[in-house]
């Protein structure tokens, strides 16, 4: 049985990494997709790759232009089940040599994106008495890292927000859940010098960073009925690099 059939899902940032694997993902399982990111090359490409879904062009900082990326997934679909805050960027540097722009980006986006989704979509989860919210957190969110002092504070605000989420929002029939994935091979991480590549992977006891995919199976589960009594939880998905 598909564990999303008839579910409509808004996927932030899910014209790359790990959003365009949980769009195939929830496809696949039966849910109708709209990719919502800012890049419309990549959206336009991933519409033409997974037969089904829909590209919405947003920029989560804009509330605004989630506004309107709201109306139209209402507007089409009639209804939102899930919604996956996974957009995000780095903009990362040494706290000496930040600047103030780096750092407010990566709020902007990481954090306050998540605020602007969440409450554009609240309305019709709570009026439809059910909802699954999954926010991707970090695990620079709950351990720091090196040069991400603006992405470590948005992702350990994403935890803050997640569990007061939770504790609002149960009683309205919406669960809110994050994920907090580990390296994981995307763009993001390319960009990571290969020395510090080699310290992260030295760190994972299964000795090896994650896949879109392994990311993307977590927020299906979280997404999916089988998770109904799951709620301000944390799912770590780094194949245990600090415990
Ligand atoms: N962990 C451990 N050590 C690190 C590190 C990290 N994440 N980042 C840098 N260092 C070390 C470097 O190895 C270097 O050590 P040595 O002096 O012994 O060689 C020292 O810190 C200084 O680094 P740089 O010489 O590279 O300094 P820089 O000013 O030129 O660049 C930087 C700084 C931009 C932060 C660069 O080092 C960098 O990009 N580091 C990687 C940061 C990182 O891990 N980002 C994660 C991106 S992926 C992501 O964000 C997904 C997620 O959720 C995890
Ligand atoms: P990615 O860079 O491959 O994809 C991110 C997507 O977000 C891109 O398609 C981009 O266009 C979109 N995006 C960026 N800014 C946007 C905005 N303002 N509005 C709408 N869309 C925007 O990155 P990846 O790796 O797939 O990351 C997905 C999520 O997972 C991010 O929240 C990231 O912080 C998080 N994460 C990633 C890890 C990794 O190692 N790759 C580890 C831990 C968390």
């Amino acid at each position: 049985m598909s564990r999303l059939e008839g579910k409509v899902a808004i996927i932030t940032g899910a014209a790359n990494g790990i959003g365009l694997e949980a769009a195939r993902i929830f496809t696949r399982e039966g849910a109708k997709v709209v990719i919502a990111d800012f890049n419309e090359a990549s959206g336009k490409e991933a519409e033409e790759a997974i037969p089904g879904v829909t590209f919405i062009q947003v920029d989560v900082s804009d509330r605004e232009s989630v506004g309107r990326m709201v109306e139209k997934t209402d507007s089409e679909f009639g209804r939102i089940d899930i919604l996956i805050n996974n957009a995000g960027i780095t903009r990362d540097s040494m706290l000496s040599k930040m600047t103030a722009d780096q750092f407010q980006q990566v709020i902007n986006v990481n954090l306050t994106g998540v605020f602007h989704c969440t409450q554009a979509v609240l309305p019709y989860m709570a009026e439809q008495g059910k909802g699954k919210i999954i926010n991707t957190s970090s695990v620079t969110g709950t351990y720091g890292n090196v040069g991400q002092t603006n992405y470590a504070a948005a992702k350990a605000g994403v935890i803050g927000m997640t569990k007061t989420w939770a504790k609002e929002l149960a009683r309205k029939g919406i669960n809110v859940n994050a994920v907090a994935p580990g390296f994981t091979e995307t763009a993001m991480v390319a960009e990571v010098p290969e020395k510090v590549i080699e310290k992260m992977k030295a760190q994972v006891p299964m000795g090896r960073l994650g896949k879109p995919e392994d990311i993307a199976n977590a927020y299906l589960f979280l997404a999916s009925d089988e998770s109904d009594y799951v709620n301000g939880h944390v799912l770590h998905v780094d194949g245990g690099i600090m415990m």
